[in-house]
């Protein structure tokens, strides 16, 4: 794996925890798995065992000379990680956070470039390369541009796109230092130049057209990458190479997220044992300062910025304190004007003993909101997968979302799904306006209070569900052996 996050240690969203989850789930199978990831500065150290000098004078070239780096290894919840630590006046990876840098294209682009050194000199030859998002676009290019040429030839690359809103552009200084020059070659609509921007390469097309086979992280975003404007511009690109590019559900990983087992919440619980939920609902309550009573709790979990649909969510949470529910958000804002707003929300519904909003990503927490509440929000404009409504379904809280990319393929309506009942394990709606979520959250809600064993009824039916990354494990495994005999 060649990724810019593996969770727990150095990890900004959902793509932290595919790497960590799917690299697991390889390895139980009988797999060898090493994780190549940037050295930060801001990585959380402490859930880091015995982080030690690897590889001492990695040498990689960068314009005409090149750069001195140190490769560190240590082992993430029994993974095997590698690290890049790059020491140049660049501090590409010495920074506060983790993106939103004006050289973020070069500083990956250096990241791609150094993992493929690093694989050279240290004499690793991975079967197959796993690839993750624009960061690592370059590598396949490189692979079958230069390192192809120095022994690296029965290497297989697989590029998983897990949001197509992020695409790296880059000018041609980038040719330049990772020593790809020819700018007349990679300029060119069949490679890396941007299909609408015609002075910039685009890495998430790199990516596309050099690799061996392409994935977006659920079968249904990959037919909506195809087919719709979720692609960001890049359609056309997936239509020439739709003869490889295809949609594999992410899983999710059922040691950390299980109410049998979970550590984060105070009682912990099972489908055979589902009344202890409400221990837990109790205790969730307490903590927010909210009021016992016979109330519905309705939750959101997540980032808050305009993919996640953050006026449905705001919407929501009005529509349900004036309903006969409460009310509890948790997540960060990133974005000043959202962040803004939902502070200002926060004050004005200080004193509501129905609701609290806790505007920070905290994950321990959400275990105890995933436990504690009855209904969990997911109002995206899209979501390449998402992995909030399958961990709500795992702890008994039925999932309200829209008909978007991965909810699609995991979520179905109790009441206009084609499927068999005892599968239906939530509620679906279309629009992206009140109307729309309003629809499906009142029908939830009166089911809740007019026809509780009906909602007991979904409740175990999203127990039952088996969302792990046993199903997808074996799906990418079989990807990597079709590639690395073609
Ligand atoms: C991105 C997507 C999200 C997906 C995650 C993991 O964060 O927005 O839908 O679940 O990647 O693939």
């Amino acid at each position: 794996m060649v990724a810019p996050e593996c969770a727990p240690v150095a990890q900004a969203g959902g793509l932290g925890d595919v790497v960590f989850g799917l690299s697991r789930e390889l390895e139980i199978r009988g797999n060898a798995v090493e994780i190549i990831l940037p050295k930060y500065d801001q990585m959380r150290y402490d859930r880091i065992w015995g982080l030690k000098l690897d590889y001492q004078d990695l040498w990689v070239p960068w314009y005409s000379a090149a750069i001195h780096c140190s490769v560190y290894f240590g082992f993430v919840n029994g993974r095997k990680c590698f690290f890049i630590e790059p020491h140049s006046r660049d501090n590409f990876f010495h920074r506060p956070g983790t993106y939103g840098y004006a050289d973020d294209a070069m500083r990956f682009a250096f990241f791609s470039k150094a993992a493929l050194e690093f694989m050279l000199k240290s004499n690793k030859r991975p079967d197959v390369i796993h690839c993750h998002d624009w960061q690592t676009g370059l590598v396949p290019v490189l692979l079958f541009e230069i390192y192809k040429y120095h022994g690296m030839h029965n290497q297989r690359v697989c590029f998983t796109i897990h949001n197509f809103r992020h695409q790296g552009p880059s000018g041609a200084e980038l040719l330049w230092a990772t020593g790809l020059g020819r700018p007349e070659h990679y300029f060119h609509y069949d490679r890396l130049r941007d299909n609408f921007n015609h002075s910039l390469l685009n890495l998430t097309k790199a990516g596309i057209v050099y690799s061996n086979v392409v994935t977006t992280v659920s079968p249904h975003h990959a037919w909506e990458a195809l087919n719709t404007d979720q692609n960001f511009g890049l359609g056309h690109t997936l239509w020439v190479h739709r003869g490889k590019f295809s949609g594999v559900l992410n899983g999710v990983d059922y040691d950390v997220w299980n109410p049998e087992i979970d550590g984060f919440i105070p009682r912990r619980y099972n489908v055979d044992s589902l009344n202890l939920k409400y221990d837990n609902k109790r205790a969730l309550r307490e903590r927010f300062w909210m009021r016992d009573g016979f109330k519905p709790i309705v939750a959101y979990i997540g980032r808050l910025d305009m993919q996640k649909g953050v006026h449905l969510v705001r919407h929501a949470l009005f529509y349900s304190l004036g309903n006969g529910a409460q009310f509890i958000l948790l997540g960060p804002s990133p974005e000043p004007s959202i962040n803004g707003y939902f502070w200002h929300l926060k004050h004005y519904l200080n004193d509501n003993p129905d609701c609290h909003l806790e505007l920070r990503f905290d994950s321990e927490l959400a275990h105890l909101v995933y436990a504690g509440a009855d209904m969990l929000i997911v109002p995206s404009n899209y979501e390449p997968c998402g992995l909030v409504q399958m961990i709500a379904l795992k702890y008994g809280t039925v999932p309200i979302v829209r008909a978007v990319g991965g909810l699609v393929d995991t979520v179905f309506d109790r009441d206009y799904c084609s499927r068999p009942h005892e599968e239906r394990n939530g509620y679906v709606f279309d629009n992206a306006d009140y109307s729309g979520i309003e629809s499906a959250l009142r029908r939830a809600l009166g089911l809740w209070h007019s026809y509780p064993e009906e909602f007991r009824r979904l409740m175990v039916n999203g127990m039952h569900c088996d969302y792990s990354w046993n199903w997808p494990g074996q799906h990418y495994l079989n990807i990597y052996e079709y590639i690395r005999h073609k």
